[in-house]
Parts: C-alpha cells; structure tokens; sequence
C-alpha cells in the first residue's frame, strides 16, 4: 500500500512521524506491507516555492498512491494580498479531489473526562461548496466586503445521502438507541438552508428506518455541549460543519482527540480537523492522537479494517489505563512522544 504524507506545518511533523511510526508498526504486526511516499505542502512549501502544494500532487493522489494523509498545514502570518492565508489546501484538495464528505467523528474515549452523556456522533460537513465556494472570489474594497454562499441540488442531495448511508452502516449509539441524522441548517432565515432542509427532507423518505431530526445550527451548538448524547449523525452546510466540529472536539479533550476523512467518489485524504498549532510546535507538547486516530480512518476507508482496528484499540486502551492524560489545555502530560509510546507498546 503507497500512502502519500504531507507532513505540514507547526506541529504536522511531529504528529505525522507518531502517525508513521505507528501505523509502520501496526502494518507490520498484520503483515501488510506500507510505502509512504513525501508530498510538500502548507505554509512553509509556499514560502518556498510561491504555491502551497507540490507540482503534480493532486494527480499523484488520484493516480499513484492508494492513500493520502496529511498533517494540519498553514501558518496565521502567511497571507495573500487579499488577506487570506496562503498555506492552506482546502480549495486544493477538497475542490481539486471532489471530496464532497468531510467526515468528522467526535468520539469521548473511556478515561479522558466525565462526561453525563456518552459522546459518539459524527459530524457530517459538506466539502465542496456553501460559504467555501466563495473562497478566491469574494469582493473586497476599501468600504465594505462580501462572499456569496452557494448550495446546488446535486451537492445537497450527496451529502445527505452520504449522511443517512453513515447513519445505517456505523452503527451509533445515541442515548436512546435511535439511529439519525440531524439536519443542522439555518432555514428560518435564509433561503439557501431552506434549499437544504427541503432537499434533507425529501431524501429522508428514501430512509425509513433512520431517524429524520432537524436543528437550527445555533440551538445545535447548545445541544451538542448540553445533551451530546442525541446525537448520531448531523449533517450541514460546509462553514457550519467547520465551527461545529471544533466545538464537538472541546467536549471530548480537545482538537488533539479529533481526526477526520474527506471523501470523495474515487479519491480521499485523511487529517485532523485541528490546525498547526504553532505556539506549541517543535516542542513535544502537540496530542498525537487526532494523526493516529486519523491513520486508522484512512486504513479502514482502504479495507485494512483489521489494521484500523488495532491501531483504535491501542489509543483507547493507552488513556483507558491513565498511560496518557491530559493537562486543562489539551496538550498530554507525556508529551507528543509518550502517547506514541503508549500507543506502540499496546498494539499487539
Ligand atoms: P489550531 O487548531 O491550530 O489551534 C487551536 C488551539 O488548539 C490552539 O490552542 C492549539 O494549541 C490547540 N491544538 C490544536 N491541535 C492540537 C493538538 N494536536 N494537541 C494539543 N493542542 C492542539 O487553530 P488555529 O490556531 O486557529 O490555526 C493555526 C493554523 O492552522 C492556521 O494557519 C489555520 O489556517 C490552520 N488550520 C489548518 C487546518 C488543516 O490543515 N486542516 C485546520 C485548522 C486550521
Ligand atoms: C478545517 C480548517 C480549514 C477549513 C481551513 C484551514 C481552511 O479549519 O479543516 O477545518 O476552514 O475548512
Ligand atoms: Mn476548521
């Protein structure tokens, strides 16, 4: 298996070296042979080559490799003109790959807090367009600025399949036992969220046996800290998706627990849903465990779910049993390479 590495910026190397040395190890212990090939990108690769991605990359990822997984990329001071970060690659890829899902699993593993509420849902965030479309295309003057968001029925009714199909094949537990999908959208004021809770609801019907739930996106943010434990899919526009999946990582110890998967029909590439985290880069301090949580999506997507699977039981055991903890800002209190290590002597 060929799986492309863009190793990022702040903390992506750190995390993406845990990630390889763990999945380099579980791959071994089932007998799969792994090759991980370099692909520059992020922040540092435009300050050195005026682009943020290598040349050919996204050709390589639908052609050469069976997998991409990349660590969080840009910097807050590397800017374009027009004020937005230079370093990031969501236009890139996500546009580039057609990965129209991004899937975000938030996930409350057993020893890392008290919680009332199980919390296992996930976020699914459409990819492709809503307020992102107007990335590179909004307009600014010295007066006033604005971006147009744009939903399509073919874009809406995707995801929202992509959101029920989750729904029926992960097997959630919310607390009372439900299988659903919670439409998370602002239709009782603007006309393009109407469009998307018109689309979620007619394709609902295709879906009997899978719950049909509706939430306003700012009573969905109060019920996602208050009562998690509803939860099983909720799926939303693409800016929404993006604020909701950071709050959903604060209930369950931070950005550093979250990994996530952006899929497309033919292609997917796998990161973290936090960024570079640049005060704490290059100092041992970064949570590792959204890169292997991360690594184990990407081996389950590529049908190594056995290999997935050791790799998940591995972290869950290592805070299960208090190897790892975790200090009030998130970061372990082993540091970067402790996780690793409790991690690697639990895969077996
Ligand atoms: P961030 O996610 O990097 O950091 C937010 C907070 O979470 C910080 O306090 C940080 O220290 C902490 N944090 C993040 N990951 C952590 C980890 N693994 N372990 C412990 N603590 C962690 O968000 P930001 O500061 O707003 O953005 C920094 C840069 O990252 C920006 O350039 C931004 O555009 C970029 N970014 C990239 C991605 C991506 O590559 N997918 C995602 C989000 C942000
Ligand atoms: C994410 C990030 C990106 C986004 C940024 C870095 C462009 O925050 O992956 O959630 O806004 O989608
Ligand atoms: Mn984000």
């Amino acid at each position: 298996m060929r799986i492309a590495c863009i190793d990022g910026d702040g903390i992506g190397p750190e995390l993406m070296a845990s990630a390889r040395e763990v999945l380099g190890a579980a791959a071994e212990l089932d007998g799969l042979a792994v090759e991980f090939g370099a692909e520059a990108g992020g922040a540092g690769t435009y300050l050195e080559t005026g682009e943020p991605l290598a040349a050919g990359a996204v050709e390589r990822f639908r052609g050469e490799y069976d997998a991409v997984l990349k660590g969080p990329v840009g910097l807050p001071e590397v800017r374009k003109a027009d004020g937005t970060e230079a370093g990031v690659l969501g236009g890139v890829l996500r546009n580039g790959l057609d990965t129209y899902a991004n899937v975000r699993p938030v996930r409350l593993l057993p020893g890392v807090r008290d919680a009332a509420d199980p919390i296992d849902y996930v976020v699914v965030r459409e990819n492709t367009e809503g307020l992102y479309l107007s990335r590179g295309s909004g307009v600014r003057n010295e007066r006033a600025a604005s971006d147009q968001l744009l939903m399509t029925r073919v874009g809406v009714e995707r995801i929202v399949r992509f959101a029920f199909e989750t729904a029926r094949t992960r097997n959630g537990a919310p607390v009372d036992g439900v299988q659903r999908v919670t439409c998370v959208d602002k239709s009782n004021v603007l006309r393009s969220f109407a469009f998307f809770r018109d689309i979620f609801d007619e394709i609902a019907a295709d879906y009997p046996d899978v719950e049909a739930d509706h939430r306003y996106t700012d009573a969905a943010a109060h019920d996602l800290v208050a009562v998690p434990g509803h939860f099983d899919v909720l799926v939303t526009e693409n800016f929404v998706g993006d604020m909701l999946s950071d709050l959903g990582a604060a209930t369950v110890g931070g950005l550093g627990m979250c990994p996530s998967g952006n899929i497309g029909e033919t292609t997917a590439y796998f990161e973290p849903v936090h960024g570079s985290a640049p005060s704490i880069a290059g100092q041992d301090k970064a949570n590792p465990t959204s890169q292997l949580l991360t690594a184990a999506m990407l081996l389950d997507h590529v049908g190594a779910a056995d290999t997935a699977a050791r790799i998940t039981r591995a972290v869950e055991s290592a805070y299960a049993d208090r190897a790892v903890e975790l200090n009030p800002d998130g970061t372990p209190g082993c540091g970067t390479k402790g996780v690793t290590a409790a991690v690697l002597t639990r895969l077996r």
